[in-house]
């Protein structure tokens, strides 16, 4: 079968924010202590971050980090985590019943980032507590002395402010899960209350409000309304979490997940757009879409059923192929919504769901899924192009009729480069012809593809390489069109110069 692209350099659908290329990092399992935390590691430095960690972190290209949480962060006390270590006091963390040291806390997290040349993104505790506590973080962080909170932090060895320009207002507040979860209503008053508190401290920053934790929670879209109804004239952004996994051998419905994902994006749009109308206002909330990923959460024994540990392993999924696949269409579904989507985090970056795996005292390595994320983040850039598709149609039984073929393309115009990412969902190879004229002097400079095997999870580094993208031949790029064959169930990637 046949599919068939069509792209212009002035069909410009949204400039790509780098934050795009966001991850997580959670106070949970081995995200933190023994992920990007390690004293006496091999690596480490002399803080105790593990150099192997920050390398591939730097690799992966990543920009902003969401921290603490997450569950974590709905009965987490900052406090705890700033000052000398020896006072600091060790805690049950709710969440996830782990014994919670907090040997790394705010100005250590802080530090992490600097290190790692990547954004903090701060989550505050809408769970337990509230608006004052918000806003007294928000001013340990942000004012640059003179008040107890300020002055704290600079007695605390951290002369300058922080800065952290992005703040998320609670976590998964919809989700019965979460400690001190709340119904709507209260929620979005209690994020107003907070924003508002927040914002006085410093105006300069930003806030996402929270959205359904998943497109099949029974209040979605409910949620969204009634929340921003509250907090319209106080955020900026309202999060989306969207999780994957297969099921029942159903690899068709699995491999187009990213039409769920972008059916579910366009639903809190159009609900935020809603809200908008009813107001008369022409502000437009954007995403945050700060959990996406593949997880085999059907695997996780759930909060209830979790021994008190200290650095658990915890929800360390190892992914295979198709999980690759799956994730470079995705971020490219994300990518081609870059109008709408400001921020989007990859759930997680270290152990915990996360294309970076390491071994206490050992090595740290990349899985399946790490390869589309850095490609991506470091050729994708300038503006995401509307590229109009004639793709063949798949029935799938979880999603109902979709493209078989999913495309994302970006422009460069400084560097004069195109990107393409072509997720062929399908059991055929499918033949492509990308129509591009009004790009002249086209030619190839990248082709590479990962293709789903039916190996099953990659427990190595060594296995996990079978999923570094391969090149790609038979792409001819001839005057203003480029032609190819889509293996069946791959991830193809291009780069046109
Ligand atoms: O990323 C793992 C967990 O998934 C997060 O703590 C929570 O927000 C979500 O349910």
């Amino acid at each position: 079968s046949t599919a068939r692209i069509t792209v212009h350099p002035s069909f410009v659908r949204g400039h790509i924010d780098r934050r795009i290329f966001g991850s997580f990092v959670e106070h949970l399992g081995r995200a933190v202590y023994t992920g990007i935390y390690e004293p006496g590691h091999p690596t480490a430095d002399a803080d105790g971050f593990r150099g192997d960690v920050a390398e591939l972190t730097r690799e992966l290209g990543t920009t902003v980090v969401r921290y603490p949480g997450g569950n974590f962060v709905s009965n987490y006390i900052w406090e705890d985590g700033v000052g000398p270590r020896d006072d600091r006091p060790s805690r049950i963390d709710l969440a996830w019943r782990t014994i919670e040291p907090n040997e790394i806390g705010t100005d250590e997290f802080v530090a992490w980032t600097k290190k790692t040349g990547t954004e903090p993104m701060m989550a505050v505790n809408l769970g337990t507590r509230g608006a004052a506590e918000a806003a007294a973080l928000v001013e340990y962080c942000n004012t640059s002395g003179g008040t107890t909170w300020s002055e704290l932090r600079r007695r605390n060895g951290y002369d300058e402010p922080h800065a952290i320009r992005l703040w998320c207002l609670g976590n998964e507040m919809d989700g019965p899960w979460q400690i001190g979860h709340k119904t709507a209503d209260d929620y979005g008053k209690i994020a107003s209350q907070a924003a508002q508190a927040m914002r006085r401290v410093d105006p300069t920053i930003e806030f996402v409000a929270c959205g359904s934790s998943s497109r099949e929670m029974d209040t979605f879209g409910e949620w969204e309304r009634v929340v921003l109804e509250h907090t319209f004239d106080d955020v900026d952004y309202i999060s989306v979490h969207a999780y994957y996994q297969e099921r029942d051998g159903d690899r068709q419905s699995f491999l187009a997940s990213g039409a769920s994902f972008e059916a579910f994006m366009h639903e809190v749009i159009a609900t935020a757009d809603a809200v908008a109308a009813r107001r008369h206002s022409d502000k437009r909330i954007r995403l945050s879409v700060d959990e996406w990923n593949v997880w085999y959460i059907d695997n996780f024994a759930g909060e209830d059923n979790l021994e008190l540990l200290e650095q658990p392993r915890l929800i360390e999924d190892v992914y295979s192929t198709i999980d690759a696949v799956v994730v470079g269409d995705l971020l490219g579904t994300l990518l081609r919504n870059a109008d709408r989507v400001a921020i989007a985090c990859l759930a997680q970056l270290v152990n915990v769901i996360a294309p970076i795996m390491t071994e206490p005292g050992g090595e740290a390595w990349r899985q399946t899924t790490f390869y589309p994320i850095a490609l991506l983040a470091q050729h994708a850039s300038g503006v995401a192009l509307d590229a109009r598709s004639d793709s063949p149609r798949l029935v799938t039984a979880k999603h109902g009729e979709v493209d078989a073929v999913s495309t994302v393309v970006t422009w460069n115009a400084d560097a004069g480069e195109l990107v393409v990412g072509l997720t062929n969902r399908s059991t055929e190879p499918v033949e492509v012809t990308i129509d591009h004229v009004g790009f002249v002097d086209a030619s190839l400079s990248d082709a590479r593809a990962i293709v789903a095997d039916h190996e099953g999870p990659r427990h190595t580094a060594e296995s996990a390489r079978a999923a570094e993208p391969q090149p790609l031949d038979g792409v001819s790029v001839r005057d203003a069109a480029t032609t190819l064959t889509v293996p069946a169930e791959s991830w193809s990637f291009l780069r046109i110069a």
